[in-house]
C-alpha cells in the first residue's frame, strides 16, 4: 500500500529550454486508479518517469521539487532499488521484452528471479499474471511472435508478476483491440481494489472515466486540474487542453441537459442512461 506525494515538482530535459514538468503538486491515496489526460506534449509520460526515478536519474536534465512514494524520495534512490516497489509499462512494448528468453512463460519468471521466491510462489505469481491478462493460451510461444497486443499484455503480466505496490502505465491499450482494452483495463482496476496504486495514462476517454478514480488534466507541463471524472470531463474549456469529453458526456450536453447546482454531466453510459430516464419520459430515440 503505497501513498504518492508530488511537492512543485519542475523539470526540463537536457539541452532543452522548456519546462517539461512546471510545478506539479498533488497527492495521491494508496489504492487509488488514476488517469492522466492531455494533448501530446502535455508533459503525461516524463510524469510517469519520474515516479519511477528514470526523470532525473536516468534522464538527467534540470529538477527541482520532491516525489516521494511512501517515505522514499524518489531521486535519492536508485532505479533498479524502486523498481520492486514501482513497476511500470512504457508506452512501446516492444522496448520491453528483454529479447531473451524463448518462451512467454519463462519471459514473466525472468523479472521474478531476484526475488528469491520458492519455485512453487514463482509458478504461481507467474500462471496467476497469465491468466488475468488471458494470454496463458501462449505460454510456450516466442515472445517475439506474438501480436503487437498480445506483447503488450505479456509486459504487463510481467510487471504484475511481481506484484509492486505501484503501477506505472503509460498508453498500455495502443495496440489492443477494443476487447484487448477492456480486458487490461478489467485486470488493472482488480489490482486496485487489491490496494495497488495505479497511474495510467490513456487517450482512451471512455475507459479513463468509466475506470479512474480520479484524473490529472495535464497541459503544458502543468496539472490543469485534478478531480473526479464527472468534474474534470463537465470543465467546458476540456478543448483548450486538447481532451475530447467522452461520447456520453458530449451526447447529454449537444441534447441540452440542464444540470442543477454543483450537478456534473454524466461521463459512463450508465449515468448518461439514468440522465436521461430523469428527464422524464419524453424522450425516445429515433
Ligand atoms: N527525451 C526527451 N528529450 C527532450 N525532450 C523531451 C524528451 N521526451 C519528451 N520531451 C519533451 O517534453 C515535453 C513533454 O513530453 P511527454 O513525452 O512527457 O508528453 P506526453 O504528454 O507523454 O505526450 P504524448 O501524448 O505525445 O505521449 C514535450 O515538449 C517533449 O517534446
Ligand atoms: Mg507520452
Amino acid at each position: 500500500m503505497a501513498e504518492i506525494r508530488i511537492e512543485n515538482l519542475k523539470y526540463k530535459y537536457p539541452y532543452t529550454d522548456r519546462l517539461a514538468l512546471n510545478g506539479i503538486t498533488c497527492q495521491i491515496k494508496p489504492g487509488e486508479f488514476i488517469g492522466v489526460v492531455g494533448s501530446n506534449g502535455a508533459g503525461k509520460s516524463t510524469l510517469s518517469q519520474a515516479l519511477t526515478g528514470l526523470v532525473p536519474n536516468f534522464y538527467r536534465g534540470t529538477y527541482g521539487g520532491k516525489v516521494w512514494i511512501d517515505e522514499t524520495e524518489v531521486r535519492t534512490v536508485e532505479v533498479d532499488e524502486l523498481c520492486q516497489k514501482v513497476g511500470s509499462i512504457f508506452q512501446k512494448p516492444f522496448n520491453q521484452i528483454t529479447g531473451s528468453k524463448a518462451t512467454v512463460y519463462e519471459e514473466v519468471a525472468f523479472g521474478l528471479e531476484n526475488f528469491g521466491l520458492s519455485e512453487t510462489e514463482m509458478k504461481e505469481r507467474i500462471e496467476e499474471s497469465l491468466e488475468l491478462l488471458d494470454i496463458a493460451q501462449y505460454r510456450d510461444r516466442a515472445p517475439f511472435d506474438l501480436s503487437g497486443g498480445q506483447m503488450q499484455r505479456l509486459a504487463i503480466a510481467s510487471i504484475i508478476a511481481m506484484r509492486p505496490e505501484v503501477i506505472i502505465l503509460d498508453e498500455p491499450t495502443s495496440q489492443l483491440d477494443p476487447q484487448g482494452s477492456e480486458a487490461v483495463f478489467q485486470a488493472i482496476e482488480k489490482l486496485s481494489q487489491q490496494g495497488i496504486t495505479v497511474i495510467m495514462v490513456e487517450h482512451k476517454i471512455e475507459k479513463i472515466a468509466a475506470y479512474s478514480d480520479r484524473v490529472m488534466l495535464m497541459h503544458d507541463g502543468k496539472l490543469i486540474d485534478f478531480d473526479t471524472p464527472q468534474t474534470i470531463f463537465s470543465r467546458d474549456d476540456l478543448d483548450q487542453y486538447g481532451v475530447m469529453p467522452p461520447t456520453f458526456t458530449q451526447i447529454c450536453r449537444a441534447l441540452g441537459l440542464t444540470l442543477s447546482d454543483g450537478q456534473t454531466y454524466p461521463v459512463t453510459l450508465e449515468e448518461a442512461r439514468q440522465l436521461l430516464a430523469m428527464e422524464g419520459g419524453s424522450y425516445e430515440p429515433h
